[in-house]
């Protein structure tokens, strides 16, 4: 599967399709906001995404909000399980609209204390991030990725987190975006770097290890239609490579469904409010399925990684 972006053209330029607020192209951060049925996207984010699902239900792969859906739980168990081993500051990195179980929601139900950055580069989602979910212990940041230092260098980010105590990392569905030639693995470098020993990463990320047909058509379609960002499905010991550096907690790299399904305690309840009286965001869609039970992405290896 090609991993290099595609020669800038006129079209990429200003408000081309690798622009985070153009209208005219698919969006990723819109699109993944239809996928777990939120309202903030357009028709052609609507669309592409219905093209893609269409194509992989075809083939009978799993779709894309299957993966959206499964994500947010597979989120949900892996800020419990950081908790869990006592960190309480979190980076969230490509975080996403706001939407069903924030971190910093699911952090809080645990530990009101607990410190969340939220990054993204898209400014739509930061603004809404900044609208939705600020509190005294969030930060929500515009920024590029792909530049750490945009992250780590940032004030905000440093008063608010202690960079001497562990600090959960979190790349969930957001490395696939970056093309091989952006090194996706120097930005988690990096990052890993800024840590602590004791720190924790955790990644989502597509593979074509199962499904390399739907894998490479899935990649296609993100370019044929021009979506902000590429999916990349990567393959088993290329993920395992961003984890260089990390010991992998049980039960490994392993398909969503797979990781920690006793964890799963999703913010769901109607009604149910926080410790300071908010009401809590329903975390929707059904829990975690095995792969093969026609839900449930196989297109995903996720782990969680412990600074050695
Ligand atoms: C598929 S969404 C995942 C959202 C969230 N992590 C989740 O799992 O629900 C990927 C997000 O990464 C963001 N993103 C893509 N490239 C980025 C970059 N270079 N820097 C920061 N964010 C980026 C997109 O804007 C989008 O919101």
């Amino acid at each position: 599967m090609p991993a290099q972006p595609p020669a800038r053209s006129d079209l990429d330029s200003g408000n081309g399709p690798g622009h985070p607020i153009d209208a005219a192209y698919p969006n990723g951060a819109r699109i993944w906001n239809y996928q777990l049925g939120g309202k903030d996207n357009f028709r052609i984010d609507r669309e592409a995404s219905e093209t893609a699902s269409a194509m992989m239900q075809d083939i009978g792969a799993p779709t894309g909000e299957d993966a959206a859906q499964e994500g947010r739980h597979l989120l949900q168990r892996m800020v419990d399980a950081m908790l869990g081993q006592g960190i309480r500051q979190f980076l969230d990195l490509g975080s996403g609209f706001p939407n069903m179980a924030n971190t910093h929601q699911i952090a809080h139900r645990t530990d009101p204390a607990a410190r969340v950055v939220y990054v993204d580069l898209d400014p739509v989602v930061s603004t809404h991030s900044a609208a939705l979910m600020a509190g005294p212990n969030v930060v929500t940041l515009n920024a590029d990725l792909r530049e750490p230092q945009q992250v780590l260098g940032n004030q905000r980010v440093r008063e608010l987190l202690d960079f001497g105590e562990p600090v959960g990392i979190l790349f969930v569905c957001m490395l696939h975006c970056l093309w091989d030639e952006e090194d996706p693995w120097a930005v988690v470098r990096a990052f890993r770097d800024a840590v602590v020993p004791g720190s924790a990463l955790a990644i989502s990320h597509l593979t074509d290890e199962t499904r390399p047909q739907a894998a490479q058509q899935l990649f296609q379609l993100t370019q044929d239609l021009h979506w902000s960002t590429p999916l990349i499905c990567r393959s088993r010991a290329d993920i395992m490579r961003f984890f260089d550096g990390f010991t992998l907690v049980e039960p490994g790299l392993v398909f969503p469904a797979q990781w920690r399904p006793e964890l799963n305690n999703p913010l769901r309840v109607a009604g149910d409010h926080d410790r300071e009286g908010e009401p809590v965001p329903v975390l929707q869609g059904a829990p975690p399925a095995q792969p093969g039970e026609g839900r449930g992405s196989d297109m995903h290896l996720c782990g969680v990684g412990i600074k050695d």
